[in-house]
């Protein structure tokens, strides 16, 4: 029920911001990027792996095709709220919110979507505008 709520929103805000703010446009800091990168080594990547890809047969899940297949054109606030809610899978809602926006810019860096000057919201009703690729 919660995914369908968010899903719709997602649509409503995607067709209203076409023009708006998307991730390729330098949306959280190196600061975050690193700072997430030490919570994912700690707390994600048992399960996801490496967030790049270093040899083709070790899925880079969290950094592939695939996963920005999955993520383009939605609202980043969709990403830090799935986080949020859900992650880590077997421990989920322990992550603060700075925590998941750190996680948030660590999975963008590793997606090769450059940082930038401002830090990410570390609010997911701040961030609906901010697609995740155009
Ligand atoms: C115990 C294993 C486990 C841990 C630890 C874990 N995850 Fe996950 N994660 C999963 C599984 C399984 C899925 C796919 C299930 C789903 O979509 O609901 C998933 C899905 C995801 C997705 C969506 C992937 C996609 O392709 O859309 C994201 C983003 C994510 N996890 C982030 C994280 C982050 C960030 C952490 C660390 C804070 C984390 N996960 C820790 C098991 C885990």
């Amino acid at each position: 029920m919660r995914r369908l709520r968010v899903a719709a929103a997602a649509l409503a805000c995607a067709t209203a911001a076409v023009a708006g703010p998307a991730a390729q446009d330098g949306v959280y800091t190196e600061e975050q990027a690193a700072r997430g990168q030490a919570l994912y080594d700690e707390q994600c990547a048992s399960c996801h792996g490496p967030i790049r890809a270093i040899v083709p047969e070790v899925a880079a899940l969290l950094g592939d095709h695939t996963f920005r297949n999955t993520w383009r054109g939605r609202p980043l606030g969709e990403l830090f709220a799935f986080i949020r809610e859900t992650m880590p899978q077997d421990a989920p809602e322990t992550l603060t919110p700075a925590q998941t926006a750190d996680l948030v810019a660590y999975i963008l860096s590793g997606n090769r979507l450059a940082a930038g000057e401002t830090p990410l919201a570390d609010d997911p009703e701040r961030l609906p505008h901010i697609l995740f690729e155009r």
